[in-house]
């Protein structure tokens, strides 16, 4: 909806209820965030040439802010992968336990157990981290496996970590920081499967750890098992990120470990870092600068702030919360429950979104029952709109660092499917097709050859394929050393 279809405002009504509120209309108010909030195919196109710089240096050398990380996930599954293999996927929100059964033929049956992960586990000592996905495991190990005959072998298990993690080979992730609101003490600049496999030992867990993946690995790898027209993997999740198959010979910091030229090898780009630190290329508001400077990591995740899960529902409150001490909404109210941080989630805007109700009645709902506050239908129809602006800007970001791999990739005139996953994607409605529409901005009509699809399992069943791939390349010989 945009400011001219907003029914006019008459505060009539209200005035007499809310004797103190401003005469600025709430079409006055949209028409100031619509400014702020929506990106133009111009300012896009910008963003997207430094977001492929930045991509570019990023495989230069170690260090760089978006750190494209070497995965060591050699090439393409062949889609004829078979085994059994256990996943275990810490992401943002949930530990998963799964177990993969490949059928080969781009076919899987899984059995799977969740977790939901408090907030104190997320700030504790590191070691008890991973002391709870040992303990999960081995009640899943008992209550799964007990009849499986495993003579003597320990079961392969792939470790989706989905954080950034220099790897040395594929077994190996030092922490380069955490992301998405972790802050587990002393576990950034180790290596995450030494301290995983630690804890494992100390609960006898029978498992052996074959590969540390990132969501976005399993995600490509998992969706190409079953569609091989997939050329990069995205999640937008709690957190936002992108993983596709590059040749060896163009990402030189890797040159001294002797790997062909022409191999592939898929790289974890970790562009939720896009513009941190600097902040020259994306355009942030003050709620943005406000959300990043009293997060756990001021400066840093400066792409992912915009976009992720996480932190859409935040910024939709900051706005709100500045309304209300201009006096501008909830005048004469108690306002107390909406002034927490993060106490609005992301998943109210997706339902704000999909209200279909004239009345607004969800929205209506969701302010009565979560913060005790009545709302006219004026203000029910603003926020409907403030949450579309606040998902748009997202979704149109997201379609720049697409834009970004496939411009630098060349994908453009063949066209190519991304595997795309995560709550943003799957739940928030119309993000998709805005993501599409973003991608026509960028680059005409031939951004319609560029399709997102809803991706596999990645965290669960790419984890499996890439645990098969690895012992296939193993047992070959091939690489030993990654
Ligand atoms: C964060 C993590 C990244 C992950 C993404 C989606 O950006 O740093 O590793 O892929 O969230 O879960």
């Amino acid at each position: 909806m945009t400011g001219k279809d907003l029914p006019f405002h008459h505060r009539k009504h209200d005035e007499e209820v809310l004797p103190h509120a401003t005469k600025k209309t709430m079409a006055d108010h949209l028409r100031k965030y619509e400014s702020l909030f929506t990106l133009t195919p111009q300012r896009m196109r910008m963003i997207v040439d430094a977001f492929e710089e930045t991509l570019d240096k990023g495989l230069q050398k170690f260090g760089e802010v978006v750190p494209m990380i070497p995965t060591y996930v050699f090439g393409w599954p062949k889609g004829s992968e078979t085994g059994s293999y256990l996943a275990l996927d810490l992401g943002g929100t949930n530990l998963r336990v799964c177990l993969v059964m490949l059928q080969g033929d781009g076919k899987f049956e899984i059995t799977q157990t969740k977790y939901r992960l408090s907030e104190e586990q997320k700030q504790e000592e590191g070691e008890l981290l991973f002391d709870f996905c040992a303990k999960c495991l081995k009640t899943f190990v008992d209550s799964y496996l007990a009849d499986f005959d495993l003579q003597g072998a320990a079961i392969p298990l792939g470790f989706t970590f989905s954080y950034p993690c220099e790897q040395e080979r594929i077994d190996h992730g030092k922490l380069i920081r955490w992301t998405k609101g972790f802050g587990n003490l002393n576990v950034e600049g180790h290596d995450v499967a030494a301290m995983f496999r630690h804890s494992l030992e100390k609960f006898e867990v029978p498992i052996q750890l074959t590969s540390l993946i990132n969501d976005t690995t399993g995600t490509l790898i998992a969706s190409h098992y079953v569609n091989p027209r997939t050329r990069i993997g995205v999640i937008f999740g709690t957190g936002c990120n992108a993983a596709y198959m590059e040749k060896i010979g163009n990402i030189p910091k890797i040159k001294n470990l002797g790997l062909p030229d022409d191999g592939e090898m898929a790289i974890n780009c970790e562009w939720g870092a896009f513009d941190s630190f600097t902040h020259e290329h994306l355009p942030r508001t003050k709620y943005d600068i406000d959300i990043d400077q009293s997060s756990n990591k001021p400066d840093e995740q400066a792409f992912e702030k915009l976009i992720s899960g996480r932190y859409l529902g935040e910024i939709f409150r900051l706005v709100v919360c500045e309304m209300i001490d201009d006096g501008s909404i909830f005048l004469g109210q108690n306002t107390y429950k909406l002034e927490k941080p993060y106490v609005l989630e992301t998943a109210f805007l997706s339902l704000m979104e999909a209200d279909p109700t004239d009345e607004l009645l969800t929205v209506v709902g969701i302010f009565t029952h979560f913060y005790g506050l009545e709302t006219t239908l004026a203000e029910r129809q603003f926020f409907r709109a403030l949450a579309r602006l606040i998902g748009t800007r997202a979704a149109r970001l997201s379609a720049c660092g697409i834009a970004a791999i496939v411009s630098k990739m060349g994908y453009l005139n063949e066209g190519c499917d991304v595997a795309a996953d995560g709550s943003l994607y799957s739940k928030y409605p119309g993000f998709p097709e805005r993501v599409h529409q973003g991608l026509v901005d960028i680059f005409g009509p031939k951004g319609q050859n560029i399709r997102t699809v809803h991706a596999e399992d990645g965290s669960g069943v790419g984890s499996a394929i890439i645990a098969a791939m690895t012992n296939e390349r193993r047992e070959a010989g091939i690489f030993p050393n990654c």
